[in-house]
């Protein structure tokens, strides 16, 4: 045996848990605090009123992610001091004590109500990883955390945010293709957010297998995090979309309906779909092309068999009311002679190993490099490449893949990225990758066609992607349970600051029965992108695939979603300003309700602030359903209904339970076959009474310019008063003329024969009035009766559509 063998190394100290422990050394900074010993520094700046930053580093600088935060610190009072061993630093929202023996932050409302404590272990580290541990306050639900499975309040479970591609998932796994590491918690003192602004791979266990905290994790960088309140969970949101942006203005013909499939090819088939839809009389506006319209799955390619003239095709599709929407992968097939790939070897775009060699992974084109999105050279060459896309006429962009995803599902660690001059592993670049790829397809469609508001639909995604691009929920499957958890997803975006997506209607793998189909059609129509898509290899699935029944079932809610489209529209708009969703979990307005997250209770939401919408298994006829507080009338007769209060709902499949609530407008159109076709010119106002006053902001513009943003829009607040018993409607403002020349004013849950008008008392008009049409009697048989439903002898009014205020009076509720 030799004897010179080295001594075994002495354990080291990181391996185990190490705190920050006693920090005596402290001073005050811009808006804040750093203070610092041995082990780690940590600094907290109070960013805005209601928003503080926790950063804590073992190391001299901080480790920031460049991708998520887009606003700076503003100016605001506060006031420093330190009491026993404790900082308190307090402005208006928040007052947070700071306790200098071990590091623990506690965070108060300013009337002194404790919202969040850290637990005593505090912020810690076990070799690069680094923990926040919280206490559990009574009661406490966690909801948010973007796009993960399993219930609406996430005590008791935790998860993973690491972006991957995941075909067929289960609605239990975890992680998926989109990470955004923010979540809210509420309880009966108030509610918070926590956005952990660290795109290492992180860890969010609330309450899974301990009794004593929650945490985050990740698993290197810093503790950087962005403590949120504001009295009510909206504000919360707000505030989380003022730091990570908030979605651009769509084009509208984005929130009509989307055909996919993998893959509709060749282009007669292209124009027998478009065809179909137009002859069929169901309304549409998207047809997307899948990864067979390339060449050997090249991107910037068209098969030339399959699609001899993409731009001839594309200008008779628009000819019928279609835009087309191509994918994008990132893999550049390795093969010499492909452009693409030859000017990313030669530009140097491309990801590497930290020896300078090209990172090759296997995707549909076989083995390919990948663009380093996180290089502006190399989003600049993306989106000058689209130049191929634009010029065939292609108007919207769909980022797949790009988790970044390759055969195998593993990537190495080692692989290094710019991050924009702060070059860095995969461990920090891969939940940043997909959402930088968004970016460069927006950035390239804006500069293929400057005049247009782009289109782009990514799969992967991280804090902030919601500038850039809108999500879907990936490789969904068929079945009844994916319908409802897709919702649950969809809503959780909604609280994470992404308020533009949508699942696949139908689910992707496997094959959807006829009645699953149906009813998913009919929730899609209350989702921001209404979708649907199926898998290479399985049946048909278009809404004329599944018999006659389910093709008028779907064309009914096709045709109900585009008489919506002006209160879709309007809604959109508002979230670009407040970032707020549009299909919202009850969570938003009714967080302390505890029967909103009962499960059979969970997946219910708010559409357009207006509609409550209860998704329900396609085979049930009955179903239990909670109305929160305020008042609630089911959609299609308007029955009324007290708010919290259960009640039984039958759900034929026609019929998906929906409620309006008490005292909101909303405005409707009449049905279109697709966005750009002209509507009748007649606005349709539906009020409903209630004992809660209600608003509305009926916005309109072009629909796909920049012209807005110039004041070439349509905005006319609408607002009921259910003590003064009116409705007004203020004089519109912007310089866009308006759509519409008359005004159809519908009186749900009043008892008016009449109402004021200017000082005169103008009769109403009665009519049978139904959201929804008739469906055929396809059955002979006497046992299968189609029901139907309509809202009888509703009372009206029609005006010219009015250029100045105007205020009608005298409304009656009956309830
Ligand atoms: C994976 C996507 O999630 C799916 O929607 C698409 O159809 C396939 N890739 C093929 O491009």
């Amino acid at each position: 045996m030799s004897q010179n063998l080295p001594e075994p190394a002495s354990p080291q100290p990181n391996s185990r848990y190490i705190s920050i422990g006693n920090l005596v050394n402290w001073k005050q900074v811009d808006q804040g605090i750093i203070a610092q010993n041995e082990i780690a520094q940590i600094k907290i700046t109070v960013v805005k009123d209601g928003m503080v930053r926790v950063q804590s580093s073992r190391n001299e600088s901080f480790d920031s992610n460049p991708y998520s935060v887009i606003s700076g610190t503003e100016t605001v009072d506060l006031s420093i001091e330190e009491i026993d061993q404790k900082i308190h630093i307090k402005s208006t929202l928040i007052h947070l004590q700071f306790d200098l023996s071990n590091g623990v932050c506690s965070f108060f409302d300013s009337k002194g109500n404790l919202l969040n404590k850290d637990d005593s272990l505090g912020i810690s580290w076990i070799g690069t990883e680094v923990t926040c541990y919280k206490e559990i306050q009574p009661n406490e639900k966690f909801i948010g955390l973007g796009e993960k499975t399993g219930n609406l309040n996430r005590f008791g479970s935790a998860y993973v945010n690491w972006n991957t591609d995941y075909f067929a998932y289960g609605i239990a796994d975890d992680p998926l293709y989109m990470s955004i590491p923010f979540y809210i918690g509420t309880h009966t003192k108030g509610s918070y957010g926590i956005y952990f602004d660290n795109s290492h791979k992180t860890v969010f266990n609330f309450g899974a297998s301990t009794d004593r905290f929650v945490y985050f994790n990740a698993e290197d960088g810093d503790m950087d995090y962005y403590f949120i309140h504001a009295p009510s969970v909206a504000e919360i949101i707000s505030s989380y979309t003022s730091l990570t942006g908030r979605m651009k203005m769509p084009p509208k013909w984005a929130l009509g309906f989307q055909q996919c499939r993998y893959s509709y090819y060749p282009d007669k088939e292209v124009f027998a779909l478009a065809n179909t839809f137009r002859d069929k009389d169901i309304p549409a506006d998207v047809i997307y092309l899948d990864i067979h319209h390339m060449s050997h799955y090249k991107v910037f390619t068209f098969d030339g068999k399959k699609f001899p003239d993409p731009k001839s095709m594309i200008a008779r599709l628009k000819e019928l009311g279609f835009r087309v929407v191509v994918i994008m992968d990132p893999g550049i097939k390795k093969e010499p002679g492909y452009l693409p790939y030859e000017e990313g070897k030669s530009e140097d775009l491309f990801v590497k190993y930290p020896d300078g060699k090209d990172y090759i992974a296997q995707v549909w084109p076989g083995w390919c490099a990948f663009p380093d999105f996180t290089k502006e050279k190399t989003r600049t060459w993306w989106g000058e490449k689209m130049e191929f896309y634009a010029q065939t006429g292609v108007d919207g962009y769909w980022a797949d893949m790009n988790e970044p995803a390759s055969w195998g599902q593993f990537t190495p660690n080692l692989i290094e990225f710019d991050v924009d001059g702060n070059p860095a592993s995969h461990r920090k670049a891969r939940n940043v990758y997909g959402m930088q790829m968004a970016r460069a397809a927006q950035e390239g469609a804006l500069l293929q066609n400057p005049e247009k508001r782009p289109f782009v639909l990514t799969r992967s995604g991280f804090a902030g992607v919601q500038r850039f691009a809108a999500a879907w929920t990936g490789d969904n499957q068929s079945t009844e349970h994916h319908m409802l958890a897709g919702v649950r997803l969809i809503n959780s975006l909604g609280l994470s600051g992404i308020s533009f997506s949508g699942f696949d209607v139908g689910g992707f793998a496997g094959e959807a029965s006829k009645s699953l189909f149906a009813r998913w059609m009919s929730i899609g129509a209350f989702t921001p992108l209404y979708r649907a898509h199926s898998m290479i290899n399985s049946k048909d699935a278009e809404p004329w695939a599944f018999g006659e029944e389910v093709e008028e079932i779907s064309r009914n809610y096709l045709k109900l979603r585009y008489k919506l489209l002006p209160t879709i529209y309007s809604k959109m708009q508002e979230s670009t300003q407040n970032g707020l969703p549009v299909s919202s979990s009850l969570a938003i307005s009714f967080a302390q309700d505890e029967r909103i997250y009962a499960s059979a209770f969970q997946n219910q939401y708010l559409f357009c602030d207006t509609f409550l919408v209860a998704p329900v298994e396609s085979t049930k006829a009955i179903t239990k359903v909670y109305l929160p507080e305020s008042s609630w009338y089911y959609l299609f007769t308007d029955e009324f209904h007290s708010g919290k209060n259960t009640i039984y709902q039958d759900c034929p499949l026609a019929y998906l339970p929906v409620y309006v609530k008490g005292g909101s407008i909303f405005t409707c159109q009449s049905d279109l076959p697709h966005t750009g076709a002209p509507h009748d010119g007649i606005l349709q106002v539906h009020v409903y009474a209630g004992k809660e006053n209600g608003s509305f902001n009926h916005y309109e513009d072009d629909g796909e310019s920049w012209d807005f943003e110039k004041g070439q829009f349509h905005k006319r607040m609408l607002s009921y008063d259910s003590m003064q018993e009116t409705l007004t409607m203020d004089t519109p403002t912007g310089e866009y003329p308006g759509d519409f020349s008359e005004m159809k004013i519908y009186f749900h849950g009043f008892a008016n024969e009449t109402v004021e008008l200017a000082g005169r008392q103008e009769k109403l008009k009665f009519e049978n009035f139904s959201f929804l049409g008739r469906l055929s009697e396809f059955d002979p048989l006497p046992d299968h009766e189609t029901r139907f439903f309509e809202i009888k002898a509703l009372p009206y009014l029609s005006i010219k559509y009015p250029d100045k205020k105007l205020i009608i009076k005298g409304l009656k509720s009956i309830n």
